[in-house]
Parts: structure tokens; C-alpha cells; sequence
């Protein structure tokens, strides 16, 4: 990581240690729980961020699809895999202010040029995508897991990965249909990884 994508990062962990006491505020009930929830970062947090940079940086020109950019935290450690990798970020995100700030944090990092922003419906967005991904982080709210997958299965690589976070907080139940999906998925590899907040990381293959 260079010295501007660290500097993000830090810009990122300071303002995740905030959205800690304004979910604790949620909780006890002293602020909306809706108004918190678009406000914090909701973000995969640093041993998932590290790890799908990991997997994406393997890669040889990878299309990366992020779905649930938020406020960009994942974003900026796949853009730095895409970038190292002469590959290209698309990240998907209803909300325009989000992906506003991520977008600004991207140019900041000094990776925008590696960044598709996409603003709209994720599962529509994905339907309108031409075939070629070979990376997907799935992270937008947890019962348009199932819908996504159907949208971007179609358009995989062979070799494709797939990670989806949250597989053991806040949703297992949303969680547990979407482990069964991706699993009866034709050509799929599936396996659950306790990283984070739980993931679960799936191979396509052509045979
Ligand atoms: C858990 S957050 C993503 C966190 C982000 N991946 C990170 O680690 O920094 C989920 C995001 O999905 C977005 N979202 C929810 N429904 C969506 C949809 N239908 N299409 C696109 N984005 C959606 C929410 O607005 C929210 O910002």
C-alpha cells in the first residue's frame, strides 16, 4: 500500500471507531436506528478488506464487481487490486451520497481512474452488465443476496470468486439462503471462511 491509500485508510478506521458509539447510541435506543445505519460505514472491516485485496491482486486483469459500495472502505482495497492487477473496479450503490464520498476518497487514494461508480438498484445494474467478471464482493443488504447472485451468475468467468460478507452477523438467517444458492449453483465451488463478520467464498469453474 502506498502512502495515499494508507492515509485513506486511516481516514476510514478513525471514522469506524465513531460509527462503533453511534451503533452503541442506536442500541440504547438515544438515536434512530435508521438515521445511524445510513450514516455509518457498514463497512467489511481491515481482515476482510486485506484479504479480498489478496485474492483480487492474484488475478490478471480482473473485472472486480462490488456490490454495496457504501461509503467505499472495500472499494479502496480493491481498486488498489485492480490497479496492481491492470484490472477495473465496479462498484454498485443505491445511495448517491455514498457513493459520492467514496468517490472523492477514491481520487484522494489516488485510484479513481481504476473506479466505475454505478448509482442505482444493484440487481437491475448487474442484469445490464455484459458477461466477463472474474471478482465479486457481495455486501449490500442481505435479501438481495439471493436476487444478485441469480443476476451475475450468467455473467462469470471461468475461475470466477465470489466473497460474501456477513455470513455470521447481523442476518444468518438471509445468510443461510444465500450459502444454499451459491453451493446449488452448477460449477461452483463453496466454502464458509471465519473471517470478519463471517464470509463465504465460492470458485466458478467451466467444468
Ligand atoms: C454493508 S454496506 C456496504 C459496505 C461496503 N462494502 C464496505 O465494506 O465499505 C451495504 C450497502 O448496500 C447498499 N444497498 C442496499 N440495497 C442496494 C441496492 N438495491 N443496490 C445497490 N446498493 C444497495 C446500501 O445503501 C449500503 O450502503
Amino acid at each position: 500500500m502506498d502512502q495515499a491509500i494508507a492515509d485513506v485508510l486511516a481516514i476510514y478506521d478513525a471514522r469506524m471507531a465513531d460509527d462503533m458509539r453511534k451503533m452503541k447510541a442506536a442500541r440504547d435506543g438515544q438515536a434512530s436506528f435508521d438515521e445511524v445505519r445510513d450514516q455509518v460505514l457498514l463497512a467489511v472491516g481491515p481482515e476482510t478488506g486485506r484479504l479480498i485485496n489478496i485474492l483480487a491482486r492474484g488475478m490478471t486483469a480482473p473485472t472486480i464487481l462490488e456490490l454495496g459500495t457504501s461509503y467505499g472502505y472495500s472499494g479502496i482495497w480493491l481498486a488498489e487490486a485492480a490497479r496492481a492487477s491492470g484490472g477495473r473496479l465496479i462498484t454498485m450503490e443505491k445511495a448517491d451520497y455514498k457513493a459520492n464520498y467514496a468517490r472523492e476518497m477514491s481520487v484522494k487514494a489516488g485510484l479513481a481512474d481504476h473506479v466505475d461508480f454505478r448509482v442505482g438498484d444493484a440487481v437491475q445494474m448487474i442484469r445490464d452488465l455484459p458477461h466477463g467478471v472474474d471478482f465479486v464482493l457481495v455486501d449490500l443488504w442481505k435479501d438481495l443476496y439471493v436476487p444478485c447472485l441469480e443476476a451475475f451468475y450468467p455473467k462469470l468467468n471461468p475461475g470466477a470468486v465470489i466473497v460474501a460478507d456477513n455470513m455470521r452477523q447481523p442476518d444468518p438467517v438471509e445468510a443461510a439462503k444465500y450459502q444454499a444458492a451459491v453451493r446449488a449453483m452448477p460449477k461452483m465451488t463453496s466454502i464458509p471462511v471465519p473471517v470478519g463478520s463471517g464470509l463465504e467464498i465460492s470458485r466458478f469453474d467451466a467444468a
